[in-house]
């Protein structure tokens, strides 16, 4: 085996975090970005909504403060979410430095915009919604000049040792393996929208690095907690993309085919009511065969405020004069994701999580919209400071393990459609006992696929199945295991709130001991499964 590149940093992922990250390392780093796609590709790049921030006047910390832990559902931690919002007016301002431009009303003001569950007006928008490619643009176009962009390339395994995690193997787009040494190994992979058949995000996010992580000894924790978005715009059967809930921001309201509105009645903040509330709404709608749609007629200028959900619908052959876009939920983010504290620092030395794969505890259990830009941000500089301050010595050569000895595989697999079914009937917006059982047990039957995979040489088709269903698994177990309904966590069979769940976390790993000190383990079979109070 033959090492490919050696560098201070890898950044595995090219999204807003891993750029951000990059930026302010590559000054005093050699950085290499690994991406499986093109480096423009990412979910980031694709954010309608805005980036929020209590930067107004009339605005203060503390409200976007609660506005994010009631959307958490009271899961938060509350130290890390404090140190998210107390940040966001700086790092807004840092991006602006960058060159970032967001838009600005006639008086040449922000003009700020309103989703749902925030009390008011605080999220920056550029581009009307085309936020996260201004911001992905800009910091690419910086970033390239000092920092090696390596894509199409497909992360395989992390290296690692006793004493942590020293790089990462990789295939190229022919199957030629890779190898990349480095004291930080930094995962900015995204979550897992594509375990469902409608998912808001982009075709590569297949949670790689949930897997990678616990492969590599990283704690996971929850799992369970899925957001929907309420509006991706579906035609017959057909996903388009993403309806930004800014939309919603701007007065449209969900339809019924009888002219009635949906969220009348069903919550105070009706349309803008928290993601999981508005989602499970319309969810009730379309399995009774009702078409639901989003009522745009009352927002003037609509194509030049939202010029990609125009886009979208001339896509879908349908005209914004209609003033009506048929809407349904997709998969849209994980709460859940590699434990990490407020640097960026998982359970395995050396080795980071940033953004989406990320389970800081920021979100709780349901994101507060447009929250998760900022997470980006923040939590990439942090971890930036952390590396920029930290002496980790380079790799031992232990952890170049012989990997002549990998064998063929000897065993099944399913295919992406087979997963994406199974997940979206039995673990999507309402689960229950025995609809998590049958998932599980259709996930266990392919037992070498998660637990061996790491013996035998795959393809990247075939280590993204194997990836898919580890990360099916854990979600699957957890959501079988949390005998309540919480944010993105709904059970038919358990629809309360339980107080007995409060702020307690399900982990995951394949340690027996956990560096985590306080993660009680309850059984020391694999998997592990701790509740942490
Ligand atoms: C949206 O534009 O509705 C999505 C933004 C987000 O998920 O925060």
């Amino acid at each position: 085996m033959t090492i490919t590149q050696v560098a201070d940093v890898i950044i595995i992922g090219s999204g807003l975090a891993g750029l951000m990250a990059a930026e302010i390392l590559s000054t005093h780093k050699n950085v290499i970005i690994i991406t499986k796609s093109n480096v423009e590709c990412s979910n980031s790049s694709m954010a309608q909504g805005g980036i929020a921030a209590a930067i107004d006047k009339e605005d203060s910390w503390s409200d976007h403060f609660f506005d994010t832990i009631v959307a958490g559902s009271f899961h938060n931690n509350e130290a890390v979410t404090k140190l998210l919002v107390q940040k966001g007016p700086e790092m807004i301002e840092k991006l602006i430095e960058l060159g970032v431009n967001f838009d600005r009303d006639n008086d040449g003001n922000y003009s700020l915009g309103k989703e749902g569950a925030h009390q008011r007006r605080r999220i920056l928008h550029a581009g009307g919604d085309a936020t996260g490619k201004e911001l992905v643009t800009k910091l690419i176009e910086r970033v390239k000049k000092h920092t090696t962009i390596i894509e199409h390339e497909t992360a395989i395994d992390l290296l690692v040792s006793n004493t942590g995690c020293y790089g990462v193997i990789t295939h190229t787009q022919n199957e030629q393996e890779k190898i990349y040494l480095a004291p930080h190994t930094i995962l900015a992979t995204g979550g897992a929208g594509q375990l469902y058949e409608v998912t808001s995000n982009c075709e590569q996010v297949t949670g790689d690095g949930m897997a990678l992580a616990y492969r590599a000894g990283a704690l996971l924790a929850d799992m369970e907690f899925i957001q929907f978005h309420p509006t991706m715009l579906v035609k017959d059967g057909k996903a388009y993309g993403l309806v930004s809930e800014a939309v919603r921001g701007e007065g449209a309201r969900l339809l019924t085919e009888q002219g009635t509105y949906l969220m009348d009645g069903k919550h105070e903040q009706m349309d803008l009511a928290p993601r999981d509330v508005v989602a499970r709404a319309i969810f009730e709608q379309l399995s009774l065969g009702k078409p639901l749609f989003l009522d745009i007629s009352s927002i003037p200028d609509f194509q030049s405020r939202f010029p990609s959900v125009t886009e979208l619908c001339i896509k879908a052959g349908l005209e914004i004069e209609d003033g009506r876009i048929p809407v349904a939920p997709g998969a849209h983010f994980m709460m859940g994701g590699v434990v990490t504290d407020e640097q960026g620092q998982t359970t395995v030395p050396g080795l980071y999580a940033i953004g989406e794969v990320a389970r800081t505890g920021v979100h709780g259990a349901n994101r507060l919209a447009s929250n998760s830009l900022l997470e980006g941000i923040v939590f990439a500089s942090e971890l930036a400071s952390f590396i920029l301050s930290a002496n980790r010595l380079k790799a031992p050569l232990v952890v170049l393990s012989n990997r002549d000895e990998l064998k063929a595989r000897d065993f099944e697999l399913p295919n992406v459609y087979e997963i994406q079914g199974l997940m979206s009937q039995f673990v999507g917006i309402v689960r229950n006992k025995q609809g998590l059982e049958t998932a599980l047990q259709w996930v266990k039957s392919y037992e070498k696929a998660i637990w061996n995979n790491q013996e035998y040489r795959l393809k990247i088709d075939e280590k993204t199945i194997c990836n898919m269903l580890t990360v099916c698994y854990f979600i699957i177990s957890a959501a079988l295991e949390r005998t309540e309904s919480r944010g993105g966590h709904f059970r038919s069979d358990a629809p309360q709130l339980d107080s007995e769940w409060l702020q307690k976390s399900l982990y995951w790993s394949n340690r027996q001991t956990n560096p985590v000190h306080d993660v009680q383990l309850k059984d020391d079979c694999k998997p592990m499964v701790g509740v942490k109070s």
